[in-house]
């Protein structure tokens, strides 16, 4: 049966809360909204945590696919030490050298200042990070230490939700499609950055749709920041899918939040079952910001 309005949003929602979630002993957790993002409290991340704390941080992380903690005040060893405890290896940014971005000795933090002088700002449009990699970030934990007196927000897109709430015959459509993601499109197109001589940005090739490693729930992995082209589509046939895929994460507002940021706060997110637009509202105040990433080696994006 076809409605005028279609409801698949409201009883994927549904479905997404009525998973069953228990009761955390070690963190306080609240919900920021029903479908994505949450706060939590009662742990200094600057120090060694538990692993029992850990464990429910990471299954907090699970179900609400971002965490914001607030005031931690965490040197880049400490920041560093919290990403490994994620596993894998830390992301080395093609960019974290570049024009724009402070240029960090360090190539395991992408720093950046976004101020009256920028003329523009890491991740101001709908992205997951580096989806251009073959084996793309699976972890990003962003601590923001200088906020504008008002603005600012990263908005999350929660994509499992952006997949169950098709319909089941566009389901079966994009099922056996892939996509290119290229860092070119992202970073050149959209900072004017320019990779070094004799090289160029990372291409690569994944499944329109995936299966997410840790929860085994399908989520769509596509963005208009890097994907540039269904292979199997024509190229008129691709524009008109991946515009109707993009416009589905922008524009439905029941699957996004906004994290508001305070001074020093550490935000961490499932950055394959999301995707995030760092608002850029705020100019010329200034936003300073430091990301360690994490990638698992081995773990591409599949069906
Ligand atoms: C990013 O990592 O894409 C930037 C997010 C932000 O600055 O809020």
């Amino acid at each position: 049966m076809s409605f005028y309005r279609d409801f698949n949003d409201k009883t994927a929602i549904a479905a997404w809360n009525a998973a069953p979630r228990k009761p955390f002993e070690t963190i306080e957790v609240k919900r920021l909204s029903p479908t994505v993002g949450a706060e939590i409290s009662g742990v200094d991340l600057s120090g060694e945590i538990s692993e029992p704390q850990f464990e429910e941080i990471r299954r907090a992380l699970d179900e609400n696919l971002a965490v914001i903690f607030r005031d931690q005040n965490l040197d880049r060893a400490a920041h560093k030490r919290l990403a490994k405890k994620f596993g894998g290896a830390l992301h080395r940014h093609e960019l974290a050298a570049s024009r724009g971005f402070d240029a960090a000795p360090d190539a395991e933090v992408l720093a950046w200042r976004t101020g009256p002088e920028s003329r523009f700002t890491a991740g101001d449009g709908w992205h997951a990070d580096v989806s251009c990699d073959a084996e793309p970030i699976f972890v990003s934990l962003l601590h923001v230490t200088r906020t504008p007196p008002t603005g600012g927000d990263t908005a999350f897109a929660n994509a499992y939700l952006a997949y169950d709430s098709l319909s089941e015959p566009f389901k079966a459509f994009l099922e056996g499609l892939t996509a290119i993601h290229d860092g070119a499109e992202g970073w050149s197109a959209g900072y004017g950055a320019k990779p070094a001589d004799g090289k160029s940005y990372p291409i690569s090739e994944h499944p329109v749709v995936i299966t997410h490693p840790r929860t085994g729930r399908k989520l769509l992995y596509v963005n208009p920041s890097f994907t540039t082209k269904i292979l199997q589509l024509t190229k008129t046939e691709s524009d008109a899918v991946l515009g109707l895929l993009f416009r589905h994460i922008e524009s439905q507002i029941a699957f996004q939040t906004r994290i508001r940021w305070t001074p020093n706060a550490l935000l961490i997110w499932d950055n394959w079952a999301t995707q995030h637009h760092a608002v850029w509202d705020y100019y010329p105040e200034a936003r300073w910001g430091e990301r360690v990433s994490v990638v698992i080696p081995g773990q591409k994006p599949s069906r």
